[in-house]
């Protein structure tokens, strides 16, 4: 496929040939890489910012990516624009670009009086990216100095999900339509209102798609979490491990969510798992809804069939949260309604390079930016809802650690802990391709071949209704393309 010179695509190299395997070099191969610079950045979109981080007229933020920086403006009125970062005269940017490994600390403040000023000879640009200062103006030929030529260059944009996205490409099909319905889903939820909580950021010594696909099933979850698979190991054997007959002396924690248990246990252990959730991404599943389910542990009335009473548990613990925290002034929508009407999975990607983790009103999100072939930046962020007018600073940057941090959570500790030992697995001898689950792997081989759509130059319509297969593909299987 995507590589027969009569279709006019171009060759890509390592093509995922076999939908249920990926080639290793995919992850390595600078080649590989070089094409992911040329063909692929330069098309999708990128979430650039959270609204909420430019929240008044003339302020900015700086996002890079891949070696390129753009400039996000609130020019007022709820008008948002975006300018590549370099000066019209010699090219310097004219907002501080991060160095490689400390993408979260973009470059920002307010513009609105001062306009942006270059450093190198002072050349002046206002929020609207217009050109308003050329010193020395008498020194160049007439020519050089067409007034629309001397103005930043602009960026697309659009917003979504209480998000700046970013494309290069002016031909490229819009958010809406490269997510697809996925993006109502989540504004259904009120994924626009979150705030961040806090922001940190790592260097991981692995290739940026390695890194997300750690985050695309939950099959991995009774090895790497087993303090999760503990605490309701039926869950996940039942999804995951269907003939699989666990040792009861294999792990001791292993027993309270087991067929046979009373309504009791399970409840216990369903509160546990809640438990180790929010504490384990310090956030998504909130310590404030933790508590108010801790509240409806002693409900009565519950039918004493475990399989009924939980989920009718969970319907419960969604309404008091909804109650008590709207009652508290949160724009937390009404989580049973909204669960039905506009489901959303454990975890949603949201093409190329974003996800969102729901739980009930509050979220974990990731953003995995590439380095290099074999490095990448990745970012976790907590987000959740406040009462209006009581919302925090916002928070402009991630704080950066080292992957193995104790400051971490301890889930993505452990996810992190994986993948740099999965990179340097990739280059062993004999590693030809990662073997992929036809029925939970899906979304890896999914994704990977997206990107060989625009690695080769499929038409963007055609991979925008793929990327559309993408939402709700968590633990999902492969879905067929038609290109
Ligand atoms: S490069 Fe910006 S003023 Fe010279
Ligand atoms: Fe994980």
């Amino acid at each position: 496929m995507l590589k027969s010179a009569d279709t006019g695509l171009r060759a890509v190299p390592f093509p995922m040939d076999d939908p249920e395997r990926v080639p290793a070099q995919r992850y390595y191969d600078p080649e590989f890489y070089q094409m992911e610079l040329d063909h692929f950045w330069p098309h999708v979109w990128q979430m650039a910012c959270r609204l909420e981080q430019i929240p008044d007229e003339g302020d900015w933020i700086e996002y890079s990516n891949v070696g390129k920086s753009i400039i996000i403006v609130n020019t007022g009125a709820g008008g948002i624009k975006a300018y590549h970062n370099a000066c019209r005269h010699r090219g310097v940017p004219i907002a501080g670009m991060p160095k490689a490994g400390e993408l979260g600390t973009a470059d920002h403040g307010n513009c609105k009086q001062s306009g942006f000023v270059c450093p190198f000879h002072g050349w002046r640009f206002d929020m609207h990216g217009e050109n308003t200062l050329v010193y020395g103006k008498q020194l160049f030929s007439e020519h050089q100095l067409q007034h629309a030529d001397l103005n930043l260059v602009p960026c697309r944009t659009e917003i979504a999900i209480g998000a700046v996205w970013i494309n290069f490409d002016n031909e490229a099909p819009s958010v809406r339509d490269s997510i697809g319905p996925l993006i109502d889903r989540l504004e259904a939820h009120n994924v626009h209102k979150l705030r961040t909580e806090w922001c940190f950021g790592t260097v991981l010594p692995a290739n940026w798609k390695l890194a997300m696909e750690a985050f695309m099933e939950g099959y991995h979850v009774m090895k790497t979490h087993p303090q999760l698979y503990a605490a309701t190991g039926n869950m996940y054997d039942d999804r995951y491990g269907s003939g699989h007959k666990r040792d009861p002396n294999e792990d001791a924690h292993v027993r309270k969510a087991s067929a046979g248990a009373t309504l009791r246990e399970a409840l216990d252990a369903q509160m546990l798992s809640m438990e180790l959730l929010s504490e384990g991404m310090a956030g998504m599943l909130h310590a404030k809804e933790v508590e108010i389910a801790r509240g409806l542990l002693n409900v009565e009335g519950l039918p004493e069939d475990v399989g009924q009473a939980i989920p009718m548990w969970y319907g419960m613990v969604a309404n008091e949260i909804t109650k008590q925290l709207q009652a508290r002034g949160e724009p937390v929508p009404n989580l049973c309604e909204v669960m039905v009407s506009d489901p959303v999975n454990a975890v949603e990607f949201l093409f190329p390079h974003y996800f969102l983790l729901p739980y009930f009103s509050s979220y974990s999100a990731y953003r995995i930016r590439p380095l290099g072939p074999e490095s990448c930046f990745f970012e976790i962020y907590s987000l959740t809802m406040f009462p209006e007018g009581e919302e925090p600073e916002p928070v402009m940057g991630a704080t950066v650690l080292p992957y193995d941090s104790a400051e971490f959570p301890p889930i993505p500790r452990q996810d992190y802990s994986n993948i740099p030992i999965n990179q340097i697995g990739l280059h062993a001898k004999g590693f030809e391709f990662m073997r992929l689950s036809k029925d939970v792997e899906g979304m890896i081989s999914n994704y990977q071949r997206i990107l060989d759509g625009y690695l080769a130059g499929v038409p963007q319509e055609k991979l925008a209704k793929a990327n559309q297969l993408l939402g709700g593909n968590f633990d999902g299987k492969i879905h067929e393309f038609d290109f």
